[in-house]
């Protein structure tokens, strides 16, 4: 029977674990000393080893060898490998969450070990156990027998009671790093006999995201039915095929509002037989792929796709607003968090299709319709001004909004401000500038950035000038144009024309860490630069 590779190649010894050295050593200690913990808690991010480190803890705690152990040989090791092994007892909390499941495990705790040194409880998913059942679980784990040892396991620390934190040994498991990722796929490759290139594992380790069961599952997908070297070519195929126009269709039907469409689009990709929870994973990461092409000047060094996917992702992130991306991914992540326990995760997809395709375009219409100025006719070879350097003293007879505003701009504009006009010279810049963000706070994330890398440097009678500190900050002062151009005109008494330029020669490259920690900033996600 096939295996998956992750199934077959789970570490049989400490020294075959990828990564969290850092909890290798200290196990590895205990486990030679003598100086083991009574309770253990294992967290962190998923498929990072977290199973595995407690079966190699359970077979320390019992293997029969002088020297290093887990021996992985010994009969006891052989044995809790196989699952047979009576004094290793496994519990999914998942699917025993009640109190009588733990009642039961606390009666069985009492008994000593039937054939090995020491009885390990490993409790995977231990978030899932209800309240009642914690607090039964407490009063075993304040004073268990000197012959048990508890391993609890979860990837969302978070949802433990403190009760339960604080009686454990905790050890936090990292996603592990790509290169660590590369040698130990490549590793496998070799004793499987199979040829991987380079390029391809490294495409495969950039979207298992520090998941090395993950990696693992993409390696397995590439390789099979492939009997000749594995290149990145296939990999991109595999990944690609996996269904990237699906989700540029659906994400195109939410930007739409097109609920049905998309609901029904969804019931066919799920119909052809797609997991529902690797489903909404692969979303996310389009919407990562979007955020990353729209905020980064080379993304191929972030988003492993071929140059033809990167310049589809492009388009589509082109007509879409941060907020949107921001929210598709909030929204999707949320969903996915909980559908790991659902039983019925469709619905909750379904759920975020709907909420997603009612919450498109809001704001932006909201900024776009509300706060539109009238439009004066741009002349001919004056349209969208936006790359130029602005001279210092501008006319009167300057054009208002770029030519593209004026398209953009369906509706009709509200009335001008009442505000009595102060005369020009007399503004404060910095504190008109900083009662322009007092207003349009909560309007939209991007506000924030502005207002830090971007100064209101002088306003004349008709226009007034804002130098971005970056070009990135130029971008969106030019995006929020009608925004801005409203809330200064309102603080000085008439509606002005803004002029965007560039703080020092203009020619600024921004550094992608900068894009990503003021991307990181408003989306309240990290984003990874390399
Ligand atoms: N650190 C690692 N080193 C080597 N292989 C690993 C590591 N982490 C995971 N794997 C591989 O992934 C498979 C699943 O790992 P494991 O069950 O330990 O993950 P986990 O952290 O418990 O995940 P989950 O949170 O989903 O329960 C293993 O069989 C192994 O092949
Ligand atoms: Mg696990
Ligand atoms: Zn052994």
């Amino acid at each position: 029977m096939y295996r998956a590779l992750y199934r077959q190649y789970r570490p049989e010894t400490f020294h075959e674990v990828l990564g969290q050295d850092h909890i290798v050593r200290i196990l590895k200690n205990q486990i030679a000393s003598g100086s083991t913990s009574h309770a253990y808690l294992f967290c962190g991010t998923r498929g990072t080893g977290k199973t595995t480190t407690a079966r190699l803890l359970a077979k320390g705690l019992n293997c029969l060898s002088d020297g290093e152990r887990p021996c992985g040989e010994c009969a006891n090791c052989k044995a809790i490998k196989e699952g047979s092994f009576l004094d290793v007892i496994e519990i999914d909390a998942a699917s025993n969450n009640g109190v009588d499941d733990v009642r039961e495990l606390r009666e069985s705790v009492k008994y000593p070990p039937s054939t090995g040194r020491m009885k390990v409880y490993i409790i995977d998913e231990v978030h899932m156990l209800s309240t009642e059942a914690f607090n039964a679980l407490l009063k075993t784990l304040e004073e268990p027998p000197e012959y048990v040892t508890f391993i609890l396991a979860t990837t969302e620390a978070h949802k433990l009671p403190a009760t339960v934190m604080s009686r454990c040994m905790r050890l936090d498991f990292k996603r592990v790093p790509e290169a660590v990722l590369i040698s130990g796929m490549a590793d496998i490759c070799g004793r499987i006999g199979i040829d991987v290139s380079e390029d391809a594992l490294r495409i495969i380790a950039a979207n298992a995201d520090g998941s090395v069961r993950d990696g693992l599952s993409i390696l397995d997908q590439c390789i099979s039915g492939r009997d000749r070297r594995v290149e990145a070519e296939d990999v991109l195929e595999f990944l690609g095929a996996s269904g990237d126009g699906d989700f540029i269709e659906l994400t195109d039907m939410v930007r739409k509002k097109r609920t049905e469409e998309a609901i029904l689009f969804l019931n066919g990709i799920l119909s052809d037989g797609k997991d529902v929870r690797q489903f909404m994973r692969d979303w996310i990461n389009h919407y990562r792929n979007l955020l990353m092409v729209k905020f980064m000047r080379n993304p191929e060094t972030v988003v492993n796709m071929s140059a033809e996917n990167i310049e589809r992702i492009r388009r589509q992130a082109s007509v879409l607003d941060l907020e949107d991306i921001n929210r598709g991914i909030l929204e999707l992540s949320s969903m996915a968090d909980e559908a790991r326990w659902s039983t019925q995760p469709r619905i909750l997809l379904e759920l975020a299709i709907v909420r997603l395709c009612m919450a498109a375009g809001e704001i932006r219409e909201l900024t776009e319709v509300e706060f539109t100025e009238p439009v004066i006719p741009a002349p001919a070879g004056q349209n969208a001004p936006v790359q130029e350097r602005v001279p210092a003293a501008p006319t009167a007879a300057e054009p208002a909004a770029p030519a593209k505003a004026a398209a953009d701009t369906p509706a009709a504009a509200p009335a001008r401000p009442k505000t009595a006009p102060e005369s020009a010279g007399a503004f404060d810049c910095e504190d008109i500038w900083n009662k322009v963000f007092e207003d349009g706070e909560g309007e939209k994330g991007s506000i924030y950035i502005i207002r830090n890398s971007g100064q209101l440097t002088s306003i004349d009678e008709n226009t007034f000038n804002v130098t971005a500190n970056n070009e990135f900050t130029r971008d969106l002062v030019e995006k929020n144009r009608k925004l801005i151009e409203h809330l200064v005109g309102k603080h000085t008494g008439g509606h002005k024309t803004m002029k965007v330029s560039l703080a020092g020669n203009g020619k600024k490259e921004v550094p992608a860490e900068e894009i990503a920690a003021a991307a990181s900033d408003i989306l309240g996600i990290k984003v990874d630069v390399k």
